[in-house]
């Protein structure tokens, strides 16, 4: 069936929906991104999404090309026109169609940025069999660009990591970088150790996840101890669990990293804890 997706002040069928071939976010990867979950039909953490967004144009001396009100109302006639129940709401606004390819930005009052959404359908997202048995991870090199804190479409290097981990029999993998573990492709990375959670620091070098922000405040409401800083893979190897979250999959647990099972090789009391606790708090301010 086909979906109702929107494009710059349009609701239309997926199949009638089109982007020039001179935009920008097609020929520069000239644009950002924000994918919020939705569970029961409703918007998990909208609020902190459309933060991130605005802060991620600003950073990109980008215009905003869509007021908050009007965000809101485009994710929530989405879910609806394509009932979903269980699944996401991507959006993505690019610095649009200048008419011709040029390294140098385009003029904001000449040419209006692009404003795209869908939904997708994901039925298993709440009670994920992939969550109840944890993921492998590998470790490999961050080449990523020196501002992931942008949450830009240029994806090209963690879907590189998704299909090395693919290829070794995992479910992701953890960059490293002078050492120690930024985040993983598409989510942040935890470990915890005595019952204490550590996970690195917010910098330029790692994505401000909005799950990650929610996922902290619920642990410290909760008095679980809480360390923000950077840790090696032989720490994390070392560790008694680990656990990675995002947007899509909330709090998933990691059982195994490079080949090394973390304490008995199955899903951890606090990431298993932490999910739940998650996804009945979020609910609870779900829009
Ligand atoms: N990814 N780090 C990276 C590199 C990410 O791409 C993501 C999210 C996160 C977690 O952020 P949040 O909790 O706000 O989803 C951390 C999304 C889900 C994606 O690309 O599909």
């Amino acid at each position: 069936m086909s979906r109702t997706v929107y494009v710059n002040g349009e609701f239309l069928p997926e199949e009638k929906a089109t982007v020039s071939i001179f935009d920008r976010g097609f020929l520069m990867a000239d644009g950002v991104y924000e994918v919020t979950s939705v569970l029961g039909g409703k918007l998990i953490d909208f609020e902190g999404h459309a933060a991130r967004l605005a802060r991620s144009l600003a950073e990109l001396d980008m215009a905003q090309p869509i007021s908050h009100e009007d965000l809101l109302a485009v994710h929530r006639e989405l879910v609806a026109r394509n009932a979903i129940d269980n699944g996401l709401v991507y959006l993505q606004v690019t610095r649009g169609n200048p008419g011709d390819r040029d390294f140098v930005f385009p003029d904001p009052d000449e040419t209006p940025g692009t404003v795209v959404l869908f939904t997708q359908s994901k039925p298993d997202l709440r009670d994920n069999p992939v969550a109840a048995a944890g993921i492998k991870v590998i470790s490999i090199p961050d080449q990523r660009w020196a501002r992931r804190d942008i949450k830009t479409v240029q994806l090209l290097y963690p879907s590189m990591g998704k299909m090395a981990a693919k290829a070794a029999g995992a479910g992701d993998a953890w960059f490293v970088e002078d050492g120690k573990v930024t985040e993983g492709t598409s989510n942040n990375a935890y470990i915890v150790k005595n019952g204490r959670i550590v996970t690195r620091e917010l910098s330029n070098d790692i994505l401000h996840g909005i799950t990650r922000a929610a996922v902290l405040r619920y642990a410290a409401e909760a008095q679980m101890e809480v360390e923000e800083r950077a840790f090696t893979i032989a720490e994390a190897q070392a560790a008694d669990e680990a656990f990675v979250t995002s947007a899509t999959t909330f709090v998933t647990p990691v059982i195994e990293i490079d080949g090394v099972k973390l304490g008995a090789g199955t899903p951890g009391p606090v990431a298993t804890r932490l999910r739940e606790i998650y996804i009945d708090e979020s609910l609870k301010s779900a829009l």
